[in-house]
């Protein structure tokens, strides 16, 4: 097992990374105060994983909530489902929720704990690629509004993060590859070295090799962890961990959420991001080609969805939780590893990438 720490003083907690973790119980229970824990999962993870991570807190007063499964299901409604469980068993601020899932679960459990009582511990234990490496970290949580993904929530750091990699081997490819997508943002971000590596590995990811997804797993949340410790509320370096996502935000939003994974808009929204920075001359057209087959060979797309237009992305990109004074906000790139926050490119050239890239989804 791996332990990396996420440095946020007293905020501060461990990233536990390895096999064989939902069978320690001590990891979980060293980070439980008090008697009542209440697991919150879904229909589909539930039959996988629930009955193991219930024998590791054996002896506490638990409760379960199950979530119907899907990113439709991140919303409001949902998250009072969890409300109602723990209401029902008169849960106090003493209690700790436990995140058994992917990002979906995550969000939502995160946000619950941020609220409930005002504030009670969580625990994460993420079970899809793209939760170990991202959304397990960094304490952002929340549910979609129909107009904005995300658009309601709370920054609330986690107790501790219990990433068995076992967990993996339930996945399917399409699922993987979502989460190979946010690997690869940490290497167009600021980490050249380990995009270089990512270029040459990733025929081993996208086997499941373990030493290459621990590997993969380990430097993203390495990555993460220390952009969160050195800016937690998105002051400023933190928004560069949204690089292709306020195009991607709008493609889910823009397609009714659950049709396009996160990870798989994210992908697209990277390759938009690339070609607007390739056209304002800031990213080589060998980086450009380089993000396109890195993105292309793991399976992820890198063209926009053809039901959407222009006018629909530029629309949904305006209300980006990044954006100031109505004026868009992008996380561009001044080459791989380079990427920066910017306000100040040429709309004409966002309007072309995007006219650009819809006429090249169009012709298939
Ligand atoms: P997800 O949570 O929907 O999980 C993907 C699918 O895999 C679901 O059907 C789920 O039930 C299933 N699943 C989960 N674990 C499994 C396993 N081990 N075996 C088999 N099936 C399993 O999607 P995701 O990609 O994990 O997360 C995407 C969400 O995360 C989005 O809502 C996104 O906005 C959010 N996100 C949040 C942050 C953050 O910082 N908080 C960062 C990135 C993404
Ligand atoms: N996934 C973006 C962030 O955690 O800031």
């Amino acid at each position: 097992m791996k332990t990396l720490n996420v440095d946020l003083g007293t905020r501060s907690y461990p990233i536990h990374i390895g096999t064989g973790l939902l069978d320690k119980p001590d990891l979980i229970r060293s980070h439980i105060q008090g008697n009542e824990v209440m697991v919150v999962t879904n229909d589909t993870i539930a039959p996988l994983y629930l009955e193991r991570c219930l024998k590791l807190l054996d002896g506490y007063d638990i409760a379960t909530t199950i979530l119907p499964d899907g990113e439709q299901y991140k919303t409001l409604d949902t998250l009072n489902l969890v409300f109602d469980g723990l209401l029902k068993k008169h849960f106090t601020r003493r209690c700790t929720l436990v995140a058994l899932g992917g990002g979906v679960i995550g969000d939502i459990t995160g946000f619950a704990a941020a609220s409930y009582q005002r504030g009670v511990n969580f625990i994460q234990i993420p079970t899809t690629l793209l939760a170990q490496v991202d959304s397990s970290v960094g304490g952002k949580t929340g549910v979609n509004h129909p107009l904005g993904k995300n658009m309601i929530g709370a920054f609330h750091q986690p107790q501790c993060v219990i990433a068995d990699t076992d967990t993996l081997n339930t996945l399917d490819d399409r699922q993987l590859s979502a989460g190979i997508a946010e690997v690869i943002k940490y290497g167009l971000i600021n980490d050249a070295e380990f995009f270089n590596w990512l270029e040459d590995n990733l025929s081993k990811l996208m086997s499941r090799d373990s030493d290459a997804l621990s590997h993969a797993i380990e430097r993203s949340c390495h990555d993460k962890a220390t952009i969160v410790a050195a800016d937690e509320k998105e002051a400023g370096v933190r928004a560069l961990l949204n690089l292709g996502h306020t195009f991607g935000h709008a493609i889910e939003t823009g397609t009714g959420y659950g049709t396009w994974l996160h990870g798989e808009a994210i992908s697209c929204g990277m390759l938009m991001a690339a070609e607007l920075s390739h056209k304002q001359g800031w990213f080589t057209q060998e980086e450009l080609s380089r993000t396109q087959t890195i993105l292309s060979q793991a399976n992820l797309p890198v063209l926009p969805p053809t039901s959407m237009n222009s006018e629909q992305f530029i629309d949904i990109m305006s209300v980006d939780k990044k954006n100031l004074e109505k004026k868009i906000r992008l996380i561009l790139m001044k080459g791989i590893g380079k990427s920066f926050i910017s306000d100040d490119f040429d709309t004409t050239l966002l309007n072309e990438t995007l006219s650009d890239s819809l006429s090249r989804a169009q012709q298939g």
